[in-house]
């Protein structure tokens, strides 16, 4: 606890993350989803969502794109700010999963250390970080936003890939190969996943 917060006492929900579990008929964790801008984290995150919601499941996606247009808005993509951003979403997630959500979140998130301060903020069994791998030549290839030809003219500068890096995981929960599996078998997989790590029973 900082100096800051000497004096603050935490109040005990009544309702608490066991009951909503029992409620929804699921558990709640983050599918922390990492890789180069255009790998695929946002469709994938968004598309396993959907999958999760028709079946009665309780979620919420959090996108870099989106969250920087408001709670991190004031950041820039250089790497201390890199960090507070992944620092805002994983403090963030955790209010979520307290709420007995599934949280998905699909930010680069870059830096290993980061990723691992990250995963400090949960139980084990709670966070799960999903690797979506993607070479960098296939994203700029792809260039869905045009991002990449924007970095390559230096108009945009510390691109991560280009000017700025992108640490692999070493050890992650889950490895998706974006740059070749077609969007419903890579569903498929963390669906699997889940039910496998207990989140989801396989009746979900
Ligand atoms: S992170 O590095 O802090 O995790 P985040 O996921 O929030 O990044 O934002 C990445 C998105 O911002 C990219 O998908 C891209 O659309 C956009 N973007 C804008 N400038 C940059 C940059 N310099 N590097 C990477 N992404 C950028």
């Amino acid at each position: 606890m900082s100096t800051k917060n000497l004096h603050l006492i935490r109040h005990a929900a009544t309702v608490t993350r066991h009951r909503r579990a029992l409620l929804f008929g699921h558990r709640s964790a983050v599918l922390w989803f990492t890789g180069l801008s255009g790998a695929g984290k946002s469709t994938l995150a968004h598309a396993v969502e959907e999958s999760l919601h028709q079946r009665g499941g309780h979620t919420y996606v959090l996108d870099g794109d989106n969250v920087r247009h408001g709670l991190c808005s004031d950041l820039s993509f250089s790497l201390e700010d890199r960090s507070e951003n992944i620092r805002r979403i994983s403090e963030t997630a955790k209010l979520f999963v307290d709420a007995g959500n599934i949280v998905l979140t699909a930010f680069i998130s870059p830096l290993r250390i980061d990723r691992d301060q990250a995963r400090k903020l949960f139980q084990a069994g709670d966070f799960f970080e999903i690797y979506c791998q993607a070479s960098i030549e296939i994203c700029e290839q792809r260039d869905v936003k045009g991002l990449y030809q924007k970095a390559r003219l230096g108009e945009i500068k510390e691109f991560t890939g280009i000017s700025s890096p992108y640490e692999e995981p070493l050890h992650p929960d889950l490895t998706i190969n974006t740059g070749a599996e077609s969007l419903e078998a890579s569903v498929e997989r963390v669906l699997a996943f889940l039910i496998q790590n207990d989140i989801l029973k396989p009746s979900l």
